[in-house]
């Protein structure tokens, strides 16, 4: 049964195309740069403010003092755009990479058609496929709605299926693709969602069912592991982080004795072992393996990178679709949409008082939010780009890998990612999507407020948690708005 058939007639395609607009980015290169804020004082009034908490262990690298806050993205950074705050390219972009960047926004936008339909640039989605733009999961806005009502999911949350041991799927694969180009090519099934209720250590969540297409086809032994879209934020500025610096922050074995364990996700790319950085689960080491691997699983798309078709070798019929050249997306226009990832701003902080901004920011330091949430990092040499290198940056992420414990535990390990670890994703524009109250939090968007989010941090993050828990109310609303604000 054909279960879902999006895909709309060519002519719609090419009007979305050229709606493309150059006047965006040529819009944003005229906004300058934000104004470094600078702090009226010293603020290690903190103490005074938060007696409630623990003595915390000696070394906290990260804890500082605030008087001075540089721009968020460095560079990279834009003035915070109510209406459309993500998605927008980092200002005073030189006028040779604007090239580059107007065309991967192009593709980035586009919604591909199947193979052979006359749009030779934009063509060979699917056969399988989960949404036919990057746009459809990643908008301006930040996250897309993923939870509708009656139990129904929008194409904006992926999902993983695999084990314990990091078996894929035999028959589906490593991902659930439920859409198809053509009703002869069975879409693989339909998710739905149910809620589950809380329980004295967790906030109430969501269990996942699927219904297969074939029902010869069922899913066994094998987890569901939901992935919703993250905002994306200041991309470039990530993939520029040294190697050299996740691999420092790193402590396997908790040398400090702080109980928080960060490790490096180490994978393979080719024969070459790569820091893995992008992904809830830090899989992909780079921002072009990332994008060539969302046109892989997400959109069915070939590149150089990921040359075959997203079909297992149990899915025979799969493989006879017609592709759209080989490989679909050339090396040319892959890198147009990496150079537009590169240009994707980082909205500037929204204080409106400073000295509460710098109370929270103690909080989140002194509480141990920042142990993995890494407020500030820096960006090593960049050629193409030349305005990112050596920028400091607030992403707070240390970009590792952390048992988050069994609450998070959705069974799935991939590549060497446990099925308990997570990466610490990163924080800047967290308060913009807090904003629309529908909007999620965590790898399956489980939780309905950052509050939540924090709820169900374990593991690694368990006594954090609890330090959090017994915060005052007034230090609780504090620490929410400094996240607000970031
Ligand atoms: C069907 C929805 C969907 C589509 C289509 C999609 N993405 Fe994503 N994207 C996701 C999800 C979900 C994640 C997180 C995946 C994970 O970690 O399991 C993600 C992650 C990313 C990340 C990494 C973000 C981070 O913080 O590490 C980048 C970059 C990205 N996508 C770019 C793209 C590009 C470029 C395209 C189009 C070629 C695209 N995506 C298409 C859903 C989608
Ligand atoms: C041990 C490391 C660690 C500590 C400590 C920690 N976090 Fe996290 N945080 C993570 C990881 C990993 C995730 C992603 C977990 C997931 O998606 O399943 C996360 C997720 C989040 C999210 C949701 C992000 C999103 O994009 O949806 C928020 C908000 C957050 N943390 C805030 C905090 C705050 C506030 C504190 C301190 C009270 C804190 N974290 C402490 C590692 C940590």
């Amino acid at each position: 049964m054909p279960l879902l058939h999006h895909l709309t007639t060519p002519e719609r395609f090419s009007k979305q195309a050229s709606a493309v607009s150059l006047p965006i980015i040529m819009r944003t290169t005229l906004l300058t740069l934000s104004i470094a804020l600078t702090a009226c004082g010293g603020s290690d009034d903190s103490t005074s403010t938060s007696p409630n908490l623990p003595v915390l262990p000696d070394d906290n690298s990260n804890q500082e003092t605030h008087t001075h806050w540089l721009p968020a993205g460095g560079a990279a950074t834009i003035n915070s755009d109510v209406a459309r705050p993500f998605l927008q390219i980092i200002p005073k972009l030189p006028s040779h990479l604007l090239g580059g960047v107007s065309t991967g926004r192009e593709l980035f936008i586009t919604q591909w058609t199947p193979a052979n339909e006359g749009r030779a640039l934009f063509d060979g989605v699917g056969p399988l496929f989960n949404a036919n733009a990057c746009t459809q999961c990643h908008s301006d806005a930040g996250r897309k709605a993923t939870y509708l009502p009656n139990g129904e999911l929008s194409d904006a949350i992926l999902f993983r299926l695999g084990d314990k041991q990091g078996i894929a799927h035999h028959y589906y694969g490593e991902q659930l693709q439920h859409q198809s180009i053509d009703p002869s090519i069975a879409p693989e099934g339909k998710m739905q969602y149910t809620h589950t209720t809380a329980t004295p250590d967790t906030p109430a969540g969501t269990k996942f069912m699927f219904t297969p297409a074939d029902s010869n086809q069922p899913l066994g032994s094998n987890a569901i592991s939901g992935r919703i879209s993250p905002q994306l934020v200041g991309m470039g500025l990530l993939d520029l982080i040294s190697d050299a610096d996740i691999i420092a922050a790193a402590d396997p074995d908790d040398h400090n004795q702080d109980g928080i364990r960060g490790r490096v996700h180490w994978v393979y790319e080719g024969n070459q072992q790569q820091v893995g950085r992008f992904g809830w689960k830090a899989i992909n080491s780079s921002l072009r393996t990332q994008n060539a691997n969302a046109m892989s699983q997400d959109m069915g798309l070939t590149t150089s990178v990921f040359i075959e078709p997203n079909c297992t070798v149990n899915q025979p019929i799969c493989w006879t679709a017609e592709n759209g050249g080989s490989p679909e997306v050339s090396d040319s226009s892959l890198d147009a949409v990496v150079d537009f990832m590169t240009a994707l701003a980082v909205p500037e902080r929204r204080i409106d008082d400073l000295q509460a901004f710098n109370q929270g920011a103690n909080l989140f330091a002194e509480v141990g939010c920042a142990s993995c949430h890494t407020p500030k990092q820096k960006t090593g040499e960049s050629i193409r780009f030349p305005l990112l290198s050596q920028q400091t940056i607030y992403p707070y992420t240390d970009l590792l890998l952390h048992d988050m414990g069994l609450g998070l535990d959705d069974g799935v390990k991939e590549k060497n990612a446990e099925s308990y670890e997570w990466r610490t994703p990163p924080l800047w524009g967290i308060g913009i999507v807090a904003r629309d109250p529908e909007a999620r939090f965590l790898h399956d968007g489980r939780a309905r407020s950052i509050t939540e989010a924090i709820l169900w941090h374990g593991g690694e993050a368990e006594a954090v948690k609890t330090r959090f828990t017994q915060l005052t109310d007034a230090e609780k609303e504090n620490l929410l708005r400094f996240l607000h604000s970031i």
